[in-house]
Parts: C-alpha cells; structure tokens; sequence
C-alpha cells in the first residue's frame, strides 16, 4: 500500500518507538494523526511534522470510542501503545491487571473493529500491531506482559487470514531490546554479552515496510533473539531452560524493579 498521502493513526506516539514510526512514516508523506495522553509532548512532535493530534487514554473505553469516532478516516492504523507490564502476576493488582489488557490489547482490537468498515468502503488500508519478541519467546515474571504480546500477534495473523481479497492488510512488528528509547531504554537494565540491540529507527523502517510491502510479521532483533524465537517455537521447555541459564531471571527482576511506575 502507498503510504503518501494516506491517513495514518499512530497510539504510543509520544513514546520512543512511536517517534521514531511518526518521523519514518511523516518522510514517507504520510499525513499522520498522533494519539496518547501526554498533550504536550504530542504537540511538539506534531508541530514537527505537520500532524493532528488527538489527546486519549486508551485505558478508558470511553476514549477508545471517542479516538476511533475522531480519527474515522484513517487509512492505516498503528497500534503501537504499550504499558510494559514487567513482574510477576501476584504483584499486580487487578485495577493494573486490567489496564494493561486494555491499553496493549483491547484498544488495539477496539479500533480495529471500528476503523475496519471505512477501510472495506474505500478498499484499502493496513492494519500495523507493535508486538515484541515477547510475542514469540517467554522469559520468567513477564506473563502479563507476554499475554498481550502473544495477543497482539494471533489476533494480527488471524486478522490478516479474514481481510485477503479486501483490499485491506494486518502486519505484526517484533521488536526485540532497542536501545536509545523507549521501555528497555528506560530502564537502563545491561544486557548480557551476545544479546545485543536495535535501534528505533529500524522498528520505524520495518513499520514502512510491513504497510508497503504487505508483510505478514517482521522481527526488529538481533540473530540471538531471532534464533531464541526459533527455539522456543519448536522446543518451548528447551527454550525456557536456557532462558533461566542465560540471565533472564536478573533481566526480569530488574525490568520489573526500574518500570513499576510505568504500570
Ligand atoms: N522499547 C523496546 O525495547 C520495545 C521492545 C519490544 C516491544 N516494544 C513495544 O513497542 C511499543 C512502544 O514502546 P516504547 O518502547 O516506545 O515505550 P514507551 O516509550 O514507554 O511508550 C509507550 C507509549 O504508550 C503510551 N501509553 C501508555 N499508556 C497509555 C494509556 N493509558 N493511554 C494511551 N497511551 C498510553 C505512552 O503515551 P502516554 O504516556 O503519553 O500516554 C507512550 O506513547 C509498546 O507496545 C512496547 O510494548 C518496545
């Protein structure tokens, strides 16, 4: 799908991926529409690149609605908002519990169903969820996190299977650490040797990508994490062993310690 001049809704572009998907899609000509909760961080990134702006909280299903009503229009949608959700089930409460399914999970499938039936009309659009290699692979005291990852992917590639011949697309991204911003950026949690990282910018390129090349899923990781999404694919205990050897459990533990005031 061309990307110049089509409409494009952006959640999470306040965050460090979002940018960088704004500023890749805005060179690309596309004219964007950029949605979060933190106005003015949006502004600044709009007066940049001549976008609109429409302030929401997608933990509110009132938002939800309002944002799809306001941003009716859009031809392509990326659905790349995200609470990290890092720690153990137990240590959550069911308030976070239920915020974290609504914003990585229910608002995407929301938007989608009320987005949907003015892209049938015009017969073009493209659907873009932000997954994660926590979509693919489970490392210990994340399955909050990996349940709205893995979500976001089946709900995309069952999407992708209803909508050939439509006119209209679904594409899943899976980044895996990305350095310089955004969640892991944040957190400022070392990786292990060998791990290694990407950059926004390259989750900005595979979103250009996966709406102009109309590819099913693109992983945004280095080997390491690609191989590890192999494995834990066909051989899921194999995967969960080495995971446990391989320094995923202090990973975790400090995610969960430098983002709990993100949930
Ligand atoms: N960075 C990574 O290493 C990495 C790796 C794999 C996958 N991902 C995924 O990439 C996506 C973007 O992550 P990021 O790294 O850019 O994170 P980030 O910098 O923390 O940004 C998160 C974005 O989600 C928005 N958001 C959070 N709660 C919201 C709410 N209640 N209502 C509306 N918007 C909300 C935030 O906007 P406001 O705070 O302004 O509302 C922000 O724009 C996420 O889905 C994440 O899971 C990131």
């Amino acid at each position: 799908m061309q990307i110049e001049g089509s409409h494009v809704l952006i959640t999470g572009a306040s965050g460090g991926l979002g940018q960088a998907v704004a500023h890749a899609l805005a060179a690309r000509g596309a004219r964007l529409t950029l949605t979060s909760r933190r106005a003015e961080l949006l502004e600044d990134l709009a007066g940049e690149l001549g976008a609109a702006v429409i302030v929401a909280d997608l933990s509110s299903s009132e938002d939800v609605v309002r944002l799809a009503a306001e941003a009716s229009g859009t031809d392509v949608l990326v659905a790349n908002a995200g609470i990290p959700a890092a720690g153990r089930l137990e240590s959550f409460t069911v308030e976070q519990v239920d915020r974290v399914i609504d914003v990585n999970l229910r608002s995407a499938i929301v938007l989608t169903h009320a987005l949907l039936p003015g892209m049938f009309e015009r017969r073009r659009g493209h659907l873009v969820f932000m997954s994660s290699i926590a979509g693919k692979t489970t490392v210990p005291g994340d399955p909050l996190y990996h349940a709205t990852k893995y979500g976001l992917r089946g709900f995309s590639a069952a999407m992708r299977m209803d909508l050939h011949g439509t006119g209209v697309s679904s594409s899943c991204i899976f980044p895996g650490f990305i350095r310089d911003a955004g969640i892991f950026a944040d957190s400022g949690v070392k990786l292990p040797p060998g791990v290694g990282t990407r950059t926004p910018e390259d989750v900005g390129r595979a979103v250009v990508s996966a709406i102009e090349r109309d590819r099913g899923e693109i992983e945004v990781a280095t080997f390491s994490q690609r191989a590890g999404a192999r494995v834990a694919g066909l051989a899921p205990d194999l995967s969960a062993a080495m995971v446990r050897r391989s320094g995923g459990p202090r990973i975790a533990r400090e995610m969960d310690a430098a983002l709990r005031d993100k949930r």
